[in-house]
């Protein structure tokens, strides 16, 4: 038996629009078996809809693994107790792409490398700013052009934390890119260049004096209210209570904080605020995950 372990992502990270993502310490743990025959999936966590036949992603991307070396397939027995909220833009589908292409990978002789792994998850995915952390830990700058896939991570320094604000309604990427423009102003354009590479200095450093500039962006964030209609008093609330910086999760819904890792009164000062302007979101708090995903054979 094969068993993954792959953090979940945060995308975007405001300014990084389609090529920023960080791994936080929330967890999806797969376990893929070869059996004769047949297919037998279970998901530990009930609440959670996920199909049980061949159109599972964790299956499919087993499939992938297995279709790119080779490898004929069997029966498998796959199961998953994931903590990663389904589409609440925290990177559970990337979690189940990145975890059935290990188990695939390992299961059929461990022929491919890393990078392939990243590539065929991109594919997959369709855009590599989850995959990539879920993949490599830490804070991952992804950039595909017609040559292929790279991939920077920078290992995030100690000195921040991160909370999650999760609200119980969801949004599916799909239909929160349909609310994006497909043209930018140059002004725009260059407005996230900047504030970009300005927090891959702070990352780099670990000067997060300024992260709440650096996060700033005009490409997407403010489109996406539409589907995330409680977003701009998420922000506020979020600053007025001390968060370094706050961003949309992915498409959304989700908001993430950056909090100083010292800080202990933001949680219940936001959940408290929640409550008394009848947002329906929970707050936990998460740490950067600096490891990716990681494997046993049982
Ligand atoms: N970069 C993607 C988007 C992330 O903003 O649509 C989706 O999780």
């Amino acid at each position: 038996m094969t068993e993954v372990r792959v953090p979940a992502t945060t995308a975007n990270v405001g300014s990084g629009f389609d090529c920023f993502g960080i791994a936080l310490s929330l967890y999806n743990s797969i376990r893929v078996s070869e059996t004769e025959n047949g297919l037998f999936i279970k998901n530990h966590n009930a609440s959670e809809y996920i199909s049980r036949d061949e159109n599972n992603l964790i299956y499919r991307s087993v499939i992938r693994a297995f279709d790119e070396v080779g490898y004929k397939k069997r029966g498998l027995k796959i199961s998953q107790k994931s903590e990663i909220p389904m589409t609440r833009g925290l990177g559970s589908s990337s979690a189940c792409i990145i975890g059935g292409l290990m188990a695939g990978n390992i299961i059929s002789g461990r022929k491919l490398d890393t990078q392939r792994i990243f590539e065929l998850a991109n594919e997959i995915e369709g855009h590599p700013d989850n995959v990539a952390p879920a993949l490599f830990g830490g804070f991952c700058i992804s950039c595909t052009d017609n040559s292929g896939l790279y991939r920077q991570t920078i290992r995030i320094p100690h000195g921040i934390k991160f909370a999650a604000m999760i609200p119980h309604y969801y949004v599916a990427t799909k239909k929160s890119r349909k609310l994006l423009p497909d043209k930018v102003s140059l002004k725009d354009a260059s407005f996230n260049i900047a504030h970009a590479a300005s927090f891959v200095y702070a990352m780099s450093t670990g000067d997060f004096e300024n992260l709440g500039i650096y996060t700033q962006d005009r490409l997407h964030q403010k489109y996406r209210e539409e589907t995330v209609p409680d977003m701009k008093f998420v922000f506020e609330k979020s600053m007025e209570n001390g968060a370094k910086a706050v961003f949309l999760s992915g498409s959304g819904p989700s908001v993430i904080a950056v909090l100083n890792e010292k800080d202990t009164a933001f949680k219940d000062k936001m959940l408290k605020c929640f409550k008394e302007n009848d947002i329906r979101r929970n707050c936990i708090e998460l740490y950067a995950d600096n490891v990716g995903v990681i494997s046993r054979s049982l």
